[in-house]
């Protein structure tokens, strides 16, 4: 029997994902910028945009995209053996993209102020030796600071 009730097809909502991990070799800006080129042609298919950022050894990323799409894709992430000690700080439903100009800007911020490269190691020590619980907030303010960094350039 067919159903006369109208099918309901909610948008998919979208969902990000924010993660820590170590990396597992060392990374010269042109791999870290060929890393990020990669990401961001397989993150354009798939509708999740991001940030990547990385320093002292350290990657913290921003996965943005449809629900469905975003727990695989860590999981894919997580099994690359460039990196190890993937800790996800944050795997929560958004109402909107914060870097919907990019899909998967990159910032190396050993490269960036002095200042900065500090803030970025500075957090991301207290990061694994914390409760993701606890992060949150410095981890959003740490985002917002970068994503003023990034360049338009860089939008895909
Ligand atoms: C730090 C880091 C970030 C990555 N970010 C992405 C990403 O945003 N999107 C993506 O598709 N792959 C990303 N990758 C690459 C994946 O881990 C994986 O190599 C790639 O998706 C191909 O997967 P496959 O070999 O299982 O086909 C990233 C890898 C590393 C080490």
């Amino acid at each position: 029997m067919t159903s006369r009730m109208p099918s309901h097809r909610p948008a998919a909502t979208m969902q990000h994902a924010i993660y820590l991990s170590r990396a597992a070799q060392s990374f010269t800006n042109d791999q870290l910028q060929d890393l990020a080129a990669a990401a961001s042609a397989r993150n354009a298919g798939m509708d999740v945009t991001g940030l990547l950022l990385f320093s002292g050894g350290n990657f913290l990323q921003v996965l943005e995209g449809p629900s469905p799409a975003i727990a695989p894709l860590v999981e894919r992430i997580a099994r690359d053996a460039r990196h190890t000690d993937l800790r996800v700080l944050r795997m929560a439903s958004l109402p909107k993209r914060t870097f919907s100009a990019w899909h998967m800007g990159v910032l190396n911020v050993s490269e960036l102020r002095p200042v900065d490269a500090a803030h970025f190691e500075m957090l991301t020590r207290i990061l694994f030796a914390k409760s993701p619980e606890h992060s949150d907030r410095a981890v959003r303010s740490l985002l917002r600071r970068f994503r003023a960094m990034l360049p338009a350039a860089a939008a895909a």
